[in-house]
C-alpha cells in the first residue's frame, strides 16, 4: 500500500486592522482606481505593533488543530513557511511548538519567499510518504508590514499580514498527487529585502531592511513560470485541465491569477480569489485562500485542487491534490 498525504484539517488567522487603498492614498502619490485596476486589491490587513508572525501562526494553527480535532500529541512535524521570522533563531517553527506545547518532533521553517507554502507542503509531503511523519502541521505565516518601505509605492500598496496552516495526514486514500518546485537564483535582485544579518547594527544598516521589487519584470517571469508549473503538475498526474476543480493561487497580483487561469482554460467561479480583501500576504495567501473555499464549503471532499505560488528567489511551485 501506499501512503500519501491528505489534508485533514485547515485554519487561518487575520489581523484586525483594516488597511484601504484610501488609506494608502494619505501615505504616498496613489490611487483607489490605480491599486485596483493595476493588483486587484481594495484593502489588506496589518498586523499590530505587538503581533508577530508567530502570533500570527499560532492563530492559524490552533484553528486547523481545531476543526481537525486534533491535539498537541497528534502532531509529529512542524513546518512553518515565513521570510519574516520571529528571529534570525530559534526558528518560528520551534518557537510556535513550544507555544503549542508540542514537544520532541522535528520543527523547522521553509524560506522560500512567497512561494514558501508551496515549498512546506512539498516538504511534509515528502516526509509523510517517505514514513517520516504521520501527521504534520504546515503553516504560512508573514509580517509583509514589517520589511514595507512606506515611501515606496511600487510594494506598500501590495503587501500584508496574514496566517493559514494545514493538517497533512498519511492515509492510504487519495491524497496530495504532486508537487513541483523550482528555484533561479539569477534572478535574485528583482524581488528582494537587502541587508541584515551581516550589516553593522552599531552604524545602522548600510541598506534599510525593507523590499525592493521591479515589479513589472517580476510580473513576466511570474506568468510564465507559473503557467510552466501548472501545466507540469497536470502532465505528472497524466490529467487534463477539465479535471481540475479549484485554482488556488498565490495572491500576488489579479491580472497574474486571471493569466494562469486562462491558461488552464479555467472558468472564474472555479478560482479561488482573496486578493481582494487579503492582499498579497507571502507564504499565507495560499493557505489562506484554501482555508476560506474550504470551510465556506466551496471546496468540497473528493475534489481535485491545485495549488500554485511564485516569489523571491525566484522560487515557485505548484501542488495537485485530491482534497
Ligand atoms: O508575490 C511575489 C511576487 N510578486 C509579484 O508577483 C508582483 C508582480 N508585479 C506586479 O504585481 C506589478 O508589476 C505591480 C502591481 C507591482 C506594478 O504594476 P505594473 O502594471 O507592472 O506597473 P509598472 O511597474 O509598469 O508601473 C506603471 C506606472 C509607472 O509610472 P510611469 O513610469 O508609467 O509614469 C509607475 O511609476 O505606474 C506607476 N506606479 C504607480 N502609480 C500609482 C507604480 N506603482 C504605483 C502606485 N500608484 N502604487
Amino acid at each position: 500500500m501506499i501512503t500519501n498525504a491528505r489534508i485533514a484539517s485547515t485554519g487561518s488567522y487575520l489581523p484586525e486592522r483594516v488597511m484601504t487603498n484610501s488609506e494608502l492614498e494619505t501615505l504616498v502619490d496613489t490611487t483607489d482606481d490605480w491599486i485596483m485596476a493595476r493588483t486587484g486589491i481594495r484593502e489588506r490587513r496589518i498586523a499590530a505593533p505587538d503581533q508577530s508572525s508567530l502570533d500570527l501562526a499560532e492563530q492559524a494553527a490552533l484553528a486547523a488543530m481545531k476543526q481537525g480535532g486534533f491535539t498537541a500529541d497528534d502532531i509529529d512535524l512542524i513546518v512553518l513557511a515565513t521570510c519574516t521570522p520571529e528571529k534570525v533563531f530559534p526558528s518560528t517553527a520551534c518557537l510556535l511548538q513550544e507555544r503549542l506545547g508540542i514537544h520532541g518532533c522535528a520543527a523547522f521553517d521553509v524560506q522560500a519567499a512567497c512561494a514558501g507554502f508551496i515549498y512546506a507542503f512539498g516538504t511534509a509531503n515528502s516526509f509523510i510518504r517517505s514514513g517520516m511523519a504521520k501527521r504534520a502541521l504546515v503553516i504560512g505565516s508573514e509580517t509583509m508590514s514589517r520589511v514595507i518601505d512606506w515611501t515606496d509605492r511600487s510594494t506598500c500598496v501590495i503587501f500584508a499580514d496574514g496566517a493559514g496552516a494545514v493538517i497533512l495526514e498519511a492515509t492510504e486514500e487519495p491524497g496530495v498527487l504532486s508537487t513541483h518546485l523550482h528555484a533561479d537564483g539569477a534572478y535574485k535582485d528583482l524581488l528582494e529585502v537587502p541587508g541584515w544579518v551581516s550589516d553593522d547594527y552599531d552604524q545602522g544598516y548600510e541598506t534599510a531592511p525593507y523590499m525592493k521589487m521591479k515589479g513589472n519584470e517580476v510580473f513576466k517571469v511570474a506568468v510564465r513560470e507559473l503557467g510552466r508549473s501548472v501545466e507540469e503538475a497536470l502532465a505528472a498526474n497524466d490529467m487534463e485541465r477539465d479535471q481540475v476543480d479549484w485554482l488556488i493561487p498565490h495572491q500576488a497580483n489579479i491580472r497574474i491569477i486571471n493569466a494562469v487561469a486562462k491558461r488552464l482554460q479555467l472558468p472564474e467561479e472555479r478560482v479561488v480569489k482573496t486578493i481582494e480583501r487579503h492582499g498579497n500576504t507571502s507564504a499565507a495567501s495560499v493557505p489562506l485562500a484554501l482555508d476560506e473555499a474550504c470551510r465556506d464549503g466551496r471546496i468540497q471532499r473528493g475534489q481535485v485542487i491545485l495549488l500554485e505560488a511564485f516569489g523571491g528567489g525566484f522560487a515557485w511551485g505548484s501542488a495537485l491534490a485530491v482534497y
